[in-house]
């Protein structure tokens, strides 16, 4: 059955989970004139059920991945929109991985001052993460989303039949950011794949829905509290201050997931050694993404001396406040801490512990 989740953030819209994303597209064109899919190169034939006949929808095709969060390709979507006679009653619909959707959403954010857009994310990190929350952005040679906007879509659809395709890996990634929102706000996230392995998950469909309906349900009300990243909004952050810095020292080698999953455990190596945890929580950590096959120690290409790079990393990071690195840490008994204190002697030592 179809469930929706509702989010208030710069507007309000829902997200619909296990929908039919093209009988509801398909609602959502009635009344526009123009309706523009953006779509990856390697996602282009899923969408050959699409009747093109009407002349009513163009298809943009983009390239896959990084490369098409790109000023080139937004440059090269503004002036198609340009030949279309895009206004600003018509409809942008990105249809990919966070990548697309993204992008999509800066397109949408940028032309004619803002128009309407519908994403539907076809990865699980992109239907638990980055197309909920409002974020749209590109790359530059500046950095990995340094120019973007805060700019929502009417609607999220859901449809877990794109799943059927994702790698083990991708899917993985994924589930890196639903057990994120299980360490940080839904223990039952965490006991419903207790010692289960990917496999057995994606083969239970209700399980993989309840999962993401669970983490959308997290992101949604923490969105909807804190749209603009004050205090509450950090804790998505979990396992990310260090895991970004290893996804853009692996070069991308690391998915953002699998970086997330280290960065975790990472985390929970200090706040073990602080007592902020047991280690029951911290052996949990360990022990559920690990299942699930994600990475929970460093590749092995990492060593001792790559720490004062990826040191200088976390303090450029774009969420650092007042120049001082900040980690979210679990602390026992559900509760979060921000800390902004973790010396130099601390890090080392967590990090000694997570190379392979
Ligand atoms: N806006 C946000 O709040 C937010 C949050 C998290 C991440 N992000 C962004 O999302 C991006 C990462 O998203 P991602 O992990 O979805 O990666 P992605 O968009 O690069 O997709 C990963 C790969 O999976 C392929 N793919 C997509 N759907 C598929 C399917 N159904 N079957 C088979 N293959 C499929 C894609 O073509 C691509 O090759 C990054 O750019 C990141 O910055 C944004
Ligand atoms: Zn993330």
């Amino acid at each position: 059955m179809t469930r929706e989740i509702s989010i208030t953030a710069d507007r309000k819209y829902s997200v619909f989970i296990d929908t039919n994303w093209l009988s509801n597209l398909q609602e959502l064109s009635k009344d526009r004139q123009k309706i523009g899919v953006v779509v990856s190169s390697n996602m282009r034939e899923q969408l050959s059920a699409i009747d093109l006949s009407s002349g009513k929808l163009d298809i943009f095709e983009i390239p896959d991945g990084e490369a098409g969060k790109s000023s080139d390709v937004l440059f090269a979507l503004w002036n198609k929109l340009n030949l279309s006679g895009f206004t600003r009653g018509d409809l942008l619909v990105g249809v990919g991985g966070g990548a697309v959707t993204d992008l999509t959403g800066f397109l949408a954010a940028t032309w004619l001052r803002g128009v309407d857009w519908v994403a539907v994310p076809t990865t699980l990190a992109g239907m638990v993460d980055a197309a909920v929350g409002g974020k749209t952005g590109i790359n530059t040679e500046l950095g990995k989303n340094l120019v973007g906007a805060f700019h929502s879509p009417i609607s999220v659809l859901v449809d877990l039949n794109w799943l059927e395709t994702l790698s083990n890996r991708d899917f993985a990634a994924g589930l890196a950011e639903v057990i994120k929102c299980g360490f940080i706000a839904d223990e039952e996230i965490l006991r419903s794949i207790d010692g289960m392995g990917i496999d057995e998950i994606r083969a239970k469909r209700e399980l993989v829905q309840s999962l993401i309906e669970r983490a959308v349900a997290v992101k949604a009300h923490v969105v909807s509290e804190d749209f603009k990243e004050g205090s509450l909004r950090e804790i998505l952050n979990y396992g990310h201050t260090f895991g970004h810095a290893i996804e853009t020292h692996s070069q991308y080698a690391l998915r953002h997931g699998e970086a997330v999953s280290i960065g975790m455990v990472f985390v929970a190596e200090i706040a073990y050694a602080r007592g902020l945890i047991s280690g029951e929580l911290f052996n949990r950590h360990r022990q559920i993404l690990s299942q699930v096959g994600l990475p929970t120690l460093l590749p092995d290409s990492f060593t001792l001396s790559d720490l004062p790079t990826l040191t200088a990393s976390m303090q450029r990071d774009k969420k650092v406040k007042g120049g001082k690195v900040r980690f979210v840490v679990l602390h026992e008994g559900n509760q979060l801490a921000r800390l902004d204190d973790v010396n130099s002697s601390e890090i080392t030592l967590a990090y000694e512990k997570i190379l392979s």
